[in-house]
């Protein structure tokens, strides 16, 4: 068996020159208690993930904005070239331009699952020559009009109120994951139920007309109108539902719900 190596004396340390004393700490003098903030009612922690920044681009760089649009073509290729795009390698100007081109271009509008739509009958809705005008009459429509971006039932509770009157319009029975997956579960038909059952301001929602809807929002008014889904070339008589709180007036004209 090797002999372990013996291990040299170490020499003792220095004495480490006189550190002066910490004082000790000065009483700190009472503070008066502070009054209770009230609390603010469910406002989000944390801001949700980055919005593409068409607000901020059009409110600060609106010549440029329309500049880069100025020669765009709509055409399919165009469309899977913005699509592919990773936002994160784009100026704020070019990723506001990409999203704006794919939400005119897409079928739909839609955001999720985008896909280039072309009509036989239909122009294109993205009218390169009127950008400025549409924006503008966007912008009209918002001016007295708050935006919020909350989960439907923190932003139920805070608006709520004997003068609230709410139109709900939730994703359509058994197309939950349609506008994103995971922002609303079938389970959701029934926590909106509940929550409306409580609150003290009107309501008007608009949904598609299943069995199961209507078995959940029996205690409710149910009424119907006759209304259009558009798919591509096709329009589609249907009838959707409408649930109030409260008794509607009787009409039987037909309605544009969106
Ligand atoms: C049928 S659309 C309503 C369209 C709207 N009325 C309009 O005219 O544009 C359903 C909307 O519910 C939103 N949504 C889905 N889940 C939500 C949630 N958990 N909280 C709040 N909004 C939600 C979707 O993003 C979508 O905009």
């Amino acid at each position: 068996m090797p002999l372990e190596p013996e291990v040299p004396d170490v020499p003792e340390l220095p004495e480490l020159p006189l550190v002066p004393e910490e004082p000790d700490e000065p009483e700190l003098p009472d503070v008066p208690e502070l009054p209770e903030l009230p609390e603010e009612p469910l406002v989000p922690e944390e801001p949700d993930v980055p919005d593409e920044p068409l607000e901020p681009v059009v409110q600060n760089h609106l010549e440029e904005f329309v500049r880069y649009l100025k020669w765009i073509l709509i055409a399919r290729n165009e469309f899977n070239r913005f699509k592919i795009a990773n936002p994160e390698t784009l100026t704020d100007i070019q990723w506001a331009v990409r999203f704006y081109c794919l939400l005119k271009m897409a079928y739909n509008s839609k955001i999720p699952n985008q896909f280039f739509r072309v009509s036989k009958k239909r122009q294109q809705s993205l009218n390169l020559l009127r950008i400025e005008e549409d924006l503008s009459a966007v912008h009209r429509r918002l001016a007295r009009v708050y935006i919020e971006n909350m989960h439907y039932a923190d932003l139920i509770r805070r608006f709520d109120g004997p003068e609230t009157f709410f139109y709900v319009a939730p994703p359509y029975y058994g197309l939950e994951d349609y506008y994103g997956k995971d922002i609303f579960h079938r389970e959701d038909f029934g926590i909106l139920r509940d929550l409306l059952t409580t609150i003290n301001g009107k309501f008007i929602m608009s949904i598609n007309d299943t069995p199961e809807i209507r078995e959940l929002f029996k205690g409710f008014n149910v009424s119907t109108a006759a209304t259009n889904y558009k798919s591509i070339g096709k329009i589609k008589r249907v009838s959707e539902l409408l649930i109030t709180n409260y008794e509607p007036a009787a009409s039987t004209r037909t309605c544009g719900l969106f």
